[in-house]
């Protein structure tokens, strides 16, 4: 199976566990995260904002939550963007979120739509991450942001060494006891690991043309948000 259908495969089988393994696994750290993104994108005042890899719509929610503006989610895996459509529509927020399925490599919309663009643990499934950078700046309006949630490899002791346990032993065991899903959670750690991170991922940014690109550094670098403004 090519990498993307399988990885659509994966999320389509977790969804009905995904949004409480999150939450659950990460014990809600996952949450802080998405809120502190959301509080750096609203610094550029966008109006229309585009959520890639949008799966449950968690990041899509939180951003209209805190600004009230007009966001469109896309993601491959129509099982993740019903789950997410059934918590828009129970929240009354399906004017303002609209979802639909997409690949984040191979967008449909033209050049220059959007104000700024997010993902939250999205790029690392990426088949060709530089595409799916390109992609994201060529829907971008000129100076428009980009805003990317990603894990990254801590550095400093002890947090390594305590996450690189809990990531490899607890995540997989927990993961597969919960959803019933042999490896999705396997793939988690395994895929962080061989994903590039820090100084590697902003090179990567900066190859596709984005200008002042930053990392922010969550929880000892657990995580990262990766920033990069789309030059005039
Ligand atoms: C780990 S989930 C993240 C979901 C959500 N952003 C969040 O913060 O919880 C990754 C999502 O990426 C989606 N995805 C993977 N490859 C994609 C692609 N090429 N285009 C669009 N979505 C993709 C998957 O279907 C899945 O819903």
């Amino acid at each position: 199976m090519p990498q993307k259908e399988s990885v659509r495969a994966m999320f389509n089988e977790i969804s009905g566990k995904y949004d409480f393994l999150n939450h659950f696994l990460s014990f809600g750290i996952d949450r802080l995260w998405r809120k502190r993104l959301v509080k750096e994108l609203l610094k550029s005042k966008p109006e229309h904002v585009l959520d890639l890899a949008t799966g449950t719509a968690d990041l899509a929610i939180e951003l209209h939550r805190q600004s009230g503006i007009r966001i469109t989610g896309v993601d491959i895996s129509e099982k993740m963007l019903a789950a997410g459509q059934e918590k828009i529509t129970k929240s009354g927020l399906a004017d303002s979120i609209e979802l639909m399925r997409g690949d984040a490599e191979n967008l449909q919309f033209p050049d220059q739509t959007f104000d700024a663009a997010m993902i939250a643990f999205g790029v690392r499934n990426f088949e060709d991450l530089p595409l799916g950078i390109s992609e994201m700046k060529r829907v971008l309006k000129k100076g428009g942001k980009v805003m990317i949630l990603e894990f990254s490899h801590p550095a400093s002791f002890p947090i390594k060494q305590i996450y690189g346990f809990y990531s490899r032993f607890f995540i997989p065991v927990v993961g597969k006891m919960i959803s019933s899903h042999p490896t999705a959670y396997r793939y988690l750690p395994d895929t962080v690991a061989a994903f590039p991170s820090g100084k590697a991922f902003l090179n990567i940014m900066l190859q596709a043309g984005f200008d002042q690109c930053r990392m922010i550094s969550l929880s000892g670098g657990i995580a990262s948000i990766y920033t990069g403004t789309r030059p005039d």
